[in-house]
Order: C-alpha cells, then structure tokens, then sequence
C-alpha cells in the first residue's frame, strides 16, 4: 500500500493521542451532541481549512464547502446544510470566506473551457457581469483578480440573505449574522470585508419576502 495513504491511519491514531492526553473525556463530549455557533461556507481549496485557520476545535463550526465558496439558491446541498445549521442547531454566525488566488474565480476570468465545471464557475461569471465596470477599470491584472475574489464573497453574502431559510430566522427575530471574509494564502491573516447583515433591512427590496 502507498505509504502516504498508510501515514494517513498512523497520523490520525497519533492525533487521538495526543487529543486524550491532554482531555481524557474529549470525545466522550463530542458524543453527546454538536452546538457549534458558527456555519462556516468556505471554498473547497486545500490550502483554507475552516477550523485550522480561525484555531477552531471538533465541535465548533459547522462547514460547508464548494468551488469558490458559492451560495447557490437551487443548490439542494447548500439549502440543506444552511436549513439545519440554522433552524437545528441555532448558529449565530455565517461566515462565508473566500480567498485570494482562487483558482474557481480566476477560471471564471477567462474564456477557458474546464469542462463540466464550466456549468459552476458562470455563477462567478454573472458576479463579473454585475461588476463589470468596476471590475473592467482596473488595470493591474493582481488587484483586479483580488477585486473580483472580494466581491464574490460579498454577492454569497447577499445570496445567503435573500434566502427563505435566513429570512425566516430574522423574521422570527433570531440572532443570525452573515458576514464576507477573504483568507491570504501568502500569510495565513483573514480580512473582514465587513458586509455583515443581521436582518432583512439591508436587503434590495425586491428580495424581500413577507412572511
Ligand atoms: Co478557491
């Protein structure tokens, strides 16, 4: 067998060593339930782990993750983990966290074609469409990729907002908060690009539903 794929077995008995020595009861406590206050919607890149890059624990956030961090109204995966983080486990917090040098944005730069995926990435092309004047004025090719990344983030923020799911909870006067980051690659550090909502108030009035 592939010693990668064994050291995979080894490390995690190594890990689970390491978890009981330093709490004996530590999955004792992990078997009695979840009530993480965090719902995590990240991009499915290997290099941004949800708990390792905020130094969270089994238990804290619960993930969610896709080709660029997407928000997908017919998307019945996203639906459904959103419905349950929200309506089960009572989250206060929804994160969406994009990052810089995202290869699903970047591909929805070009006139590439990947494949089935392509069906995916023209979500992002219809962010770049909304902000296409913006987006055309800036000349340097970096800033413009990092432009793009951001306001992609902030269009899922939206997109989870017009959702029933978190029009719902707001209605019925939860304590649910959406916020926007983007993760560095280059240094590890998040940026807040602080479009947090918290009701419907900030919503464009043709999504608004009444419920
Ligand atoms: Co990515």
């Amino acid at each position: 067998m592939d010693a990668y794929y064994k050291s995979l077995l080894d490390k995690n008995k190594a890990w689970v060593k390491e978890k009981l020595l330093k709490d004996r009861e530590f999955f004792d406590k992990l078997t009695e339930g979840q009530q993480p206050p965090l719902l995590w919607i990240g991009c499915a890149d290997s290099r941004v782990p949800a708990n390792q890059i905020i130094g969270a624990e089994p238990g804290e956030v619960f993930v969610h993750r896709n080709i660029a961090n997407l928000v997908v109204h017919t998307d019945m995966n996203m639906l459904s983990v959103l419905d349950y983080a929200v309506n089960v486990l009572e989250v206060k917090h929804v994160i969406v966290c994009g990052h810089y040098g995202c290869g699903g944005v970047q591909a929805a730069m070009t006139n590439n074609s990947y494949g089935i995926i392509d069906n995916w990435i023209r979500h992002i092309k219809d962010v770049y469409r909304f902000h296409s004047k913006e987006l055309d004025a800036i000349t340097d090719e970096t800033k413009k990729f990092d432009k793009f990344v951001e306001l992609n983030v902030i269009e899922q923020v939206y997109d989870l907002a017009k959702t029933s799911i978190v029009q719902n909870a707001w209605k019925k006067g939860g304590d649910l908060n959406i916020h926007g980051w983007v993760y560095a690659l280059k240094n590890g550090l998040i940026k807040d690009l602080n479009v947090t909502f918290n009701n419907d108030s900030q919503l464009n009035k043709t999504y608004q539903l009444d419920l």
